[in-house]
């Protein structure tokens, strides 16, 4: 009888895309069989983020939830995958004495090892950061649908101060290109319509032996898959190249929506940062983008609060996101990494102060973000349709390539999921595009 394993992901696509290969691993030695439920599970994994310190309190609040089960199956084995694994190793076994087993993000080949030793008793520490695993040649168990992550290249060289990921995820690395194309005919076999390609620094890819680029490798997928939308993310503004414009521009299907996190407007803390850039390298880098790309969108990450932000560093974010005119932000206060370099500097910004700079950006970014999206109004847009909204059955909702909602009617079910429509906005808000359908 096959064992069940239950995974459960937490943390960025990358860690959605990595539960998916665990689960190609798993399911290729036929002794482990994967369930969507942790109810009878014999082993349960929580796939995990150290990002910031929040990511890794829901952790430690999950565990103490899943002991419930170990009450209810004295030999359910729990086991902490992914970035927290990493970053904690060891000390994850003082913490809590219901975790069995700790696995970082470049040993998921050994899991099913793991897995059966857990059973005998042993502890399983494998947490060894690799310079070469990409996984390519491990298919991974996709859920059947519209959508597919493809993680073209791992790790991250750039060391932003106050961010973990170097040390969790490693050194930067990237897959064959001949890999990729081949993942991606697959991809196009089983029906998939839309395919991002993933990365932490998805935009340095380089594949050594024929010398390709990211621009180059966006040329040939979207070449080989016309059919399929393509996405990337997350890019970093250093290496945002006039020819990755450029490659956007030639091909249709390939989205003009980008991710570019700024992080902070001042030039003073982005030195700080590490980030390797201006605010106004930045600003070319967008205005590149507006001279080359039609109905594109745009979002960006801050961070609020980082060690010695003023006032006026503060304020420069303003101005930039003023500048910028984003779509949308992923926002947040800055919390200190132990590890990192800016953990060495002092935490000084008071709480009461980062939570009201955050929430300035935050209602800053919204009335941006409907400003925006008034724009779309009378815009005749291609949406790709996705399922019913949650507020009507006859109301669906798809996406443009620019990765907005937009919601229309659905009356007698005369679309499908996974329908190119043309729908013409009539309406917006900050979040949300309303269409018609147009014939
Ligand atoms: N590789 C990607 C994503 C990194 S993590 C990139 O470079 O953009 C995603 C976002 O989390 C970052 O862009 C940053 O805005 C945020 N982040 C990272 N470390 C953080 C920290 N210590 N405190 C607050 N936010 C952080
Ligand atoms: Fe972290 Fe910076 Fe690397 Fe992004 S580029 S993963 S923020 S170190
Ligand atoms: Fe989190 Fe690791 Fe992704 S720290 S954001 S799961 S790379």
């Amino acid at each position: 009888m096959p064992k069940s394993v239950y995974i459960e992901t937490y943390g960025c696509q990358m860690n959605e895309y990595d539960s998916e290969i665990l689960k190609g691993i798993l399911a290729k030695t036929n002794n482990y069989s994967i369930i969507d439920t942790p109810d009878g599970a014999d082993f349960i994994l929580l796939n995990t983020c150290s990002v910031r310190d929040n990511a890794e309190v829901t952790i430690w609040n999950r565990l103490t939830q899943l002991k419930q089960y170990k009450k209810k199956k004295k030999n359910l084995q729990v086991g902490i995958i992914g970035c927290m694994a990493e970053r904690m190793r060891d000390e994850i076994f003082e913490k809590s004495d219901l975790v069995k087993m700790v696995i970082g993000p470049d040993e998921y080949r050994r899991v099913p090892e793991i897995l059966e030793n857990s059973l005998a008793g042993e502890i399983g520490i494998a947490v060894r950061l690799s310079r070469v695993e990409t996984y390519e040649d491990i298919e991974p168990l996709r859920t059947k649908g519209l959508s597919a992550w493809l993680a073209i290249m791992r790790g991250c060289n750039h060391f932003c101060t106050y961010c973990i990921v170097p040390y969790t995820r490693g050194r930067e690395r990237s897959r064959s290109v001949q890999s990729i194309l081949d993942e991606i005919s697959k991809l196009q076999d089983s029906g998939f319509r839309e395919l991002t390609l993933l990365g932490q620094n998805v935009n340095s890819y380089f594949d050594e032996t024929q010398k390709i680029d990211f621009p180059n490798l966006l040329r040939k997928v979207a070449k080989q898959a016309p059919e399929m939308r393509i996405r990337y993310v997350t890019s970093h503004p250093l290496d945002m190249s006039d020819d990755l414009i450029y490659s956007m521009a030639e091909f249709d299907n390939i989205c003009n929506y980008i991710h570019l996190p700024f992080q902070s407007g001042s030039n003073r803390i982005l030195d700080l940062m590490n980030r390797g850039y201006t605010s106004e390298h930045y600003l070319g880098r967008i205005q590149k983008i507006k001279e080359n790309l039609t109905d594109y969108a745009l979002s960006s990450d801050i961070i609020t609060g980082f060690p010695d932000e003023t006032e006026q560093d503060h304020q420069d974010t303003i101005e930039l996101m003023k500048a910028v005119q984003l779509d949308g932000a992923f926002m947040f206060k800055y919390s200190p990494r132990k590890g990192t370099k800016a953990y060495k500097l002092a935490d000084n910004v008071p709480e009461d102060i980062k939570k009201r700079r955050l929430n300035e950006i935050i209602t800053l970014q919204n009335s941006i973000s409907k400003s925006r999206n008034q724009l779309e109004i009378g815009k005749s847009l291609e949406v790709l349709v996705e399922k019913p909204s949650k507020k009507k059955a006859t109301e669906w909702m798809g996406k443009t390539k620019s990765n907005k909602v937009v919601i229309f009617d659905n009356l007698e079910n005369q679309f499908k999921e996974g329908d190119l429509v043309h729908t013409k906005i009539i309406r917006s808000n900050s979040a949300t595009l309303f269409g018609e359908i147009v014939k």
